[in-house]
């Protein structure tokens, strides 16, 4: 009987921008594919990983510039970066590449000509923003303006963060260039434009013919296509970091038109030849990950080019949903934002893992990282439940039988029903449900677990020793079983159990109940517990307060006595005032007061606490005050709790607080009630005291 060989599967993550380090938003994508691809290389499918940096485009040549080096230094610094947290995540390419490649230059000018040849290319003129002072065409993000729609000022040249309106860079109503500050002149300037339009049937009926694609995705992308489709500009004007449009002097492709070509030079990487690399795409089953925010580029533009070009279209393409943190964007200000590296400061990366596994499906639904969560998922079910029915197994083996399996206890309920669960945890990790195969994984640890538990084996090993042997020998078995199901999400966990039971590199037809006469190495503790999630408290306890009452103090020019409620009690205040502030503009005033101050005596009146005002260089000065808030309400940096500990006013000089923007920042945790954001009268930037 002739074999035929299956077919070769290529999958890919989406290319991260070479700007900046990786954070765990992005490595919900990196992780979700590569226990998909661990799981389908376990299963002895042929399947090569393709992934790049992402490496052109408009922020990085400025921040490049900004920066004073050449933007190949930036890529180069963050391609090694963001090698080192793949790998110390445990994400495993076959192939990882950059977009600044010979190859990618190959396959980009490639396409262009073929694209161009078929007539799907047409040069037009637009009007572009400019800025004569930094003499760059400014895209979307770098310029600034009020909504064209609803007057909302600072909106980008794309999208309105008020009313959600998208528009062009040249409708913003009094545009500046966000890098000088400038006012930006309109532009004629010639571009070339892919004929996505003309390609609008073919796309549906590729996007409507696909069974693989998430019916949510279908339906978005399905009515973009109904609404009708725009052709694109994949153009753009120098300075510019990217290709050169051959035959022109200062036009680059968009970095869009060579990010997903990146792809297809990863994988020539890969075979270490460009000009095998068309064909094998070809005959391959292509599988792409990528975030729901670029779902337009990989369902419309990137098919449309691949199909123009003549070239496979992806056989699946899978959309994950965002990140949030606590139930909240990730955020700077309230210490929700975990670069890579900051995350391994902390907790392991198969903490990580094994989290993400537990939350991911193929659901479109953003992803939401509770650390509190988190916390007992690993200790609870982790290391409570599957390390520790592994390590107590191993150990027990150690210690009663010198590490020896003899036989195995042919319990056949409890192996048929183990054998059920492998069948679904086979199924659960290839639809890419492994929130339910995990559920499985410690199911068969807890049958496990409940197994031993209830022979007792420590009572029974004085009556009946051969008996006991034989069921650690069962237990033996379903730990070698578990270390190749858990092992496309944690494979340092899975390396590490096969080499306490002396094993090694294990795939998927192994899992069997066939292990005996087998000798196992010492046990050592698998799983690092996460230490309680410390509340780190801010030393000074902040309230809102309302002033009822101001007076000029008797024995000083520049103080002021207030009366000021708290909500639950009155107290009273001296503040250095006088200069800046007339009694009427205090009064009903509604302030920030540090209330665990030690209490002083100012001139002979007693302060219970005191004001927090911000300072400029030029000596304005202006309270901190809240509008919605209600007196009594607390007031806090970013989520740190208030300390009540009483605080001098030395150790309270040495905190670091400052005025940004007219909000208050210290060490990058905004202050703000629970209702809104603590500002500033008067002082934009400096120091609050
Ligand atoms: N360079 C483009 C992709 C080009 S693919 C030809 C890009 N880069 S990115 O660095 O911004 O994002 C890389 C991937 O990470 C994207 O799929 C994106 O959706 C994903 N994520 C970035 N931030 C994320 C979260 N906060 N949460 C989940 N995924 C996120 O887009
Ligand atoms: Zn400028």
């Amino acid at each position: 009987m002739i074999k035929f060989k299956e077919k070769k599967i290529i999958i890919t993550s989406a290319l991260p921008y070479a700007n900046g380090p990786l954070h765990v938003g992005h490595l919900v994508e990196y992780i979700q594919t590569d226990i998909f691809v661990r799981f389908l290389k376990l299963i002895g499918k042929d399947v090569v990983y393709c992934c790049a940096d992402d490496t052109h485009g408009a922020p990085i040549e400025i921040k490049a510039d900004e920066l004073g080096i050449k933007p190949e230094q930036l890529i180069a610094k963050f391609f090694k970066e963001h090698q080192e947290d793949f790998k110390n995540f445990h994400i495993e390419f076959d192939s990882y590449y950059t977009t600044n490649s010979k190859e990618n230059k190959y396959f980009s000018d490639l396409f262009f000509e073929r694209l161009k040849k078929k007539r799907l290319i047409y040069k037009k003129e637009i009007e572009v923003t400019y800025c004569e002072y930094c003499k760059r065409t400014l895209p979307d993000r770098y310029v600034k303006g009020k909504c064209p729609k609803c007057n909302a000022p600072n909106q980008y040249g794309d999208v309105c963060e008020v009313c959600n309106a998208t528009y062009e860079t040249v409708d913003l109503i009094e545009p500046y260039c966000v890098i000088c500050r400038n006012k930006p002149i309109r532009k004629k300037s010639e571009h070339y434009f892919f004929k996505l339009s003309s390609l609008s049937d073919k796309l549906e009926k590729y996007i409507n013919g696909n069974k693989n694609f998430q019916q949510e995705i279908k339906n978005f992308v399905l009515n973009w296509i109904k609404e009708g489709l725009e052709d694109w500009n994949i153009s753009r004007d120098g300075p510019y970091f990217g290709f050169k449009i051959p035959n022109e002097k200062n036009k680059y492709y968009y970095v869009w038109l060579d990010a997903p070509i990146g792809y297809i030079s990863s994988l020539a990487n890969y075979l270490k030849s460009t000009k095998k690399t068309e064909k094998i795409w070809n005959e391959s089953k292509i599988i792409h990950f990528i975030g729901k925010d670029i779902t337009y580029f990989h369902f419309l533009f990137w098919p449309a080019m691949l199909y123009a070009a003549g070239f496979n279209l992806p056989e699946s393409i899978i959309v994950h949903g965002f990140l949030t943190v606590n139930n909240e964007k990730m955020s700077k200000s309230r210490g929700t934002f975990f670069t890579a590296k900051d995350f391994l400061q902390k907790y392991e990366a198969e903490h990580l893992r094994y989290y993400y596994a537990n939350v991911l499906s193929k659901k479109l639904a953003d992803i939401d990282l509770n650390l509190n969560e988190f916390r007992d998922r690993i200790n609870n079910e982790l290391a409570g439940n599957l390390g520790n029915f592994c390590y107590r197994i191993i150990s027990f083996v150690n210690k009663n039988f010198d590490g020896k399996v003899k036989d195995i206890d042919k319990n056949n309920e409890i192996i048929n029903e183990i054998n059920n669960k492998i069948k679904n945890i086979e199924k659960y990790y290839n639809d890419l449900n492994f929130n339910s195969a995990v559920n499985e994984i410690l199911l068969i640890s807890d049958i496990g677990n409940k197994y031993f538990q209830k022979n007792e084996p420590w009572a029974l090993i004085k009556k009946d020793k051969n008996r006991v042997h034989k069921i650690c020998g069962l237990c033996v078995n379903i730990a070698k079983n578990l270390s190749i199901l858990i092992n496309p999400i944690l494979p340092k966990f899975s390396e590490n159990l096969q080499k306490q039971l002396k094993l090694k590199n294990l795939k998927w037809k192994d899992i069997d109940f066939k292990l005996k006469n087998h000798k196992i190495g010492k046990e050592k503790i698998l799983v690092k517990k996460v230490e309680e999630i410390k509340e780190e408290l801010f030393p000074l306890n902040l309230k809102v307060a309302e002033i009822i009452e101001v007076k000029e103090h008797p024995n000083a020019d520049k103080l002021y006595v207030l009366q000021i409620n708290l909500g639950k009690e009155k107290r009273q205040l001296v503040a250095g005032l006088k200069d800046y502030y007339s009694k009427n503009e205090l009064k009903n005033k509604k302030i920030i007061v540090v209330t665990n101050l030690k209490h002083a005596k100012l001139r002979g009146i007693e302060s219970q606490g005191m004001l927090l005002a911000g300072e400029d260089k030029e000596g304005h000065v202006g309270v901190l005050t809240v509008k919605g808030a209600k007196a009594g309400d607390v007031v806090n940096f970013g989520n740190l709790k208030n300390s009540n500990k009483e605080i001098s006013f030395e150790n309270f000089r040495k905190l670091k607080i400052v005025v940004k923007e007219s909000k208050v920042v210290s060490n990058d945790l905004e202050l703000k009630t629970n209702k809104e954001t603590v500002s500033v009268e008067k002082v934009t930037e400096g120091k609050v005291r």
